[in-house]
Order: structure tokens, then sequence, then C-alpha cells
């Protein structure tokens, strides 16, 4: 069973990028538009070299996408990063993109969906979008890294929420450390 990864135009395509170089072919990615922008300035990495790996790369305007039809079987949506446009639309049930379709399609299947948001602040919009989605048994997984474990680069903060994101999915993995309580003294 593959894993849905929706990539849209908001900052911290890194962790998009993470995730997918982790799960390898049991990732399905769709790209939006804005995706691809956010890529081009945030990334030295072609939409390809993004991708890389990927059992398969959808386009966001890709609206005859396999993704687009609940027949389409896969373990899990997450959307990462997740823009505040999307994040609405998915709240609203607007399925224009390839991205908020394969939303609406997790919603009425009942399938696990996984929300990474990158905004700050957040207006009470955003955050009321988020809270109905989270009623609705969505997972909302900011982009917050932990600074518990001393990260010394910028992959390590990456790490921390790509980790997280695989713990909730049950994926094993090896990215950064667990917590295991203050050191002695
Ligand atoms: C460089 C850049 C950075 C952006 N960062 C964010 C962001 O962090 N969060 C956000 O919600 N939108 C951000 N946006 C705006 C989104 O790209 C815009 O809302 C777009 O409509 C999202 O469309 P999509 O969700 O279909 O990809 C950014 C746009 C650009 C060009």
């Amino acid at each position: 069973m593959r894993y849905l990864i929706g990539v849209t135009g908001a900052s911290g395509v890194a962790y998009g990028h993470r995730l997918i170089e982790v799960l390898g072919d049991r990732a399905d990615v769709i790209l939006t538009r804005d995706a691809e922008e956010v890529i081009r300035l945030e990334t030295d990495l072609s939409a390809e070299a993004f991708t890389k790996g990927a059992h398969a790369v959808y386009r966001g305007d890709d609206l005859a996408a396999p993704p687009s039809s609940g027949s389409h079987r896969f373990e899990a949506l997450i959307v990462v990063p997740c823009s505040g446009t999307t994040l609405a639309k998915i709240a609203a049930g607007i399925a224009d993109t390839l991205v908020s379709r394969a939303a609406a399609v997790a919603l009425k299947e009942g399938r696990r969906m996984v929300l990474v948001p990158r905004e700050t602040p957040l207006s009470p919009i955003a955050l009321e979008n988020m809270l109905k989605l989270s009623r609705l048994g969505v997972t909302i997984l900011p982009a917050t890294p932990g600074f518990y474990g001393r990260p010394t680069k910028v992959q390590d903060l990456v790490d921390f929420v790509v980790a997280r994101i695989l713990d909730h999915l049950g994926v094993d993995h090896v990215l950064g450390t667990r917590w295991e309580g203050p050191p002695p003294g």
C-alpha cells in the first residue's frame, strides 16, 4: 500500500522532499503549481530531482489522475507543507486541485489524512479550518521542530518534523534521536 504525498506552495518544501526520500517507491506524489514555484525558490532541485525515487508523480492540475477517484487506494494522504489555501479548500470541500480533490476523497472514504501547515502567525480563519478538520479526524501536525535534541543543522530540524509524521503513520525510521529524558546530573 502506498502513501500519497501532496506538496503545496507553502514554505518548507524541504519537509516534503525528505518524506519522499524516506518513503521512496512507497510514495505517490502530487505537486501543485505553486509548490513547483516554491521548489524553484527554496531549493536547487528540479521537480524531477525533488520527486526522485517516488513511485508516481502527478501534477496538481491533473484532475484526471488516479488520486481523483475513490477507487484509487492509498494508506494515507500527507499534505506537506500544506498552504493556507489548500487547508481552506479542504475544510470547505473545494476540490479544484488534485491535492484538494484527493483530500475530499480521503474524507469521504474515511482514509487517514495528515496536514502539515506552515504559516505564522495563524489567522482565526486558519485556526477554525484546522479545528474543523481535526474534529473530522484529520491530524494537524504543524511544521514546528523541537529543540530538545540540540539540532545543529537545518536537516536536523527538517528530520524532526518528518520523524513525527512517520511516527504518526506507524512507519519505522531512523531519523533523529528519541527523547530518553534529561541527561544524568
Ligand atoms: C515563496 C513563497 C512562499 C510561500 N509560503 C507560504 C507559506 O509558508 N504558507 C502559506 O500558507 N502560503 C505560502 N505561500 C502562498 C501560497 O503559495 C499560495 O497561497 C498558493 O495559492 C498556494 O496554492 P496551493 O495550495 O495550491 O499550492 C507562499 C508563496 C510563495 C511564492
